[in-house]
């Protein structure tokens, strides 16, 4: 990395209704491991998305922010605002951790976002939960 690049966040927000399941274990076991997340419950989910570029000479802007919330509000936030988590097209197969959706909202913005430039996820769940995915190559 170079160093003229700077790293710029946005924050989104969304709510959404999901409970933890692992298709992988019997329903007592999920019942067990997960507790109180097994029920179906919601969240006011906060999205950090953290894009990282040169700024240009000419605007002194790394990352252009409208661009950035047009691409993020179609490729994230209508896919899971107001939702049922696991009945998001996006989000089949996925356990709604606070990891799993880290690693599949990498998945959804990261081509979306263009080659190299998204560089951190962050899911905030609740003022205690935060879960920060940095891509594969790390
Ligand atoms: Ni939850």
């Amino acid at each position: 990395m170079t160093g003229n690049r700077v790293d710029v966040t946005r924050v989104y927000h969304f709510s959404a209704a999901h409970r933890l399941e692992s298709p992988a274990l019997s329903p007592e076991a999920n019942a067990t491991l997960y507790g109180l997340c097994h029920r179906p419950h919601g969240h006011n989910y906060y999205v950090e998305v953290t894009v990282t570029g040169a700024p240009d000479p000419l605007t002194g802007m790394a990352v252009d922010l409208g661009r950035l919330d047009t691409v993020v509000r179609r490729s994230l936030l209508d896919q899971v605002d107001h939702r049922v988590l696991e009945e998001a097209l996006p989000l089949r197969g996925v356990v709604t951790t606070g990891e799993g959706l880290a690693r599949a909202f990498w998945r959804l913005l990261a081509p979306a976002v263009g080659p190299g430039a998204l560089t951190r996820i962050a899911v905030v769940e609740t003022a205690k939960n935060r879960f920060e995915y940095r891509g594969e190559d790390r």
